[in-house]
């Protein structure tokens, strides 16, 4: 499938076939794509819990409104971002680059952020999202559908999976085997309300 296609064809699936199970090697091949995502200054703040638990799905699915794909889909995925990743060995961001790379960004990495926690938390929630986008697209890819989800208690999900206290839920997101197809597209806003030359 290529990218074109797999954008066209990628809708938000609600229901999911509770048999099909995704192989280890599947889900390997799905999240070593997705962290080649990029992040700003390539600080990779996203965590990404799988919920395998059948009790923690079902918890889950309770503080979700009851929706059914966090149970029938054959991943559950519950994106998670680092806070204070900036400031966590941020060497090892950037171990591979040359010294003179190294020696430049580390130190504009600590500049950029120090104090500033409303960037800290924005970068947080950018680099999951992009994170979220390929997740997506990789699922196609590999003849699966997804659902990108926020209808839910945060609070309540973040105690099933015990979250950090320096880090955030951005949203989850479901993969699997669609059973049934989405609706038709609800209504796109026309490109030009959406899309400006130069300013508004
Ligand atoms: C951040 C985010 C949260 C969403 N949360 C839910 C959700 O909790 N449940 C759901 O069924 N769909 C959810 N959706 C799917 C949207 O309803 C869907 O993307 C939108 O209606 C457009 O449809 P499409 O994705 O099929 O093109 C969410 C989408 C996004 C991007």
């Amino acid at each position: 499938m290529n990218i074109k296609e797999a954008i066209v064809n990628r809708r938000s699936i609600k229901h999911f076939d509770p048999e099909h199970q995704m192989t280890e090697a599947e889900i390997h091949e799905l999240m070593s794509h997705v962290i080649l995502s990029p992040t700003a200054f390539n600080i990779q703040h996203w965590r990404f819990v799988r919920v395998i638990d059948p009790a923690k799905r079902q918890q889950i699915q309770a503080a979700s409104f009851g929706q059914t794909q966090v149970t029938e889909a054959s991943l559950l995925l519950v994106l998670c971002a680092d806070l204070n990743a900036w400031e966590k060995q941020p060497k090892r961001y950037w171990r591979e680059a040359p010294q003179d790379v190294q020696d430049f960004l580390l130190p504009a990495i600590a500049d950029y952020y120090t104090n500033h926690h409303q960037a800290q938390r924005d970068e947080c929630f950018r680099s999951s999202s992009i994170a979220a986008m390929s997740i997506m697209l990789m699922a196609q890819e590999m003849g699966y559908d997804s659902c990108p989800m926020d209808g839910f208690d945060f609070d309540k999900v973040a105690k099933i999976i015990n979250l950090p206290h320096d880090h955030i839920i951005t949203m989850m997101m479901v993969v699997g085997k669609k059973k049934v197809d989405a609706r038709p597209r609800a209504g796109q806003l026309p490109l030009n309300e959406v899309f400006f030359d130069d300013s508004f």
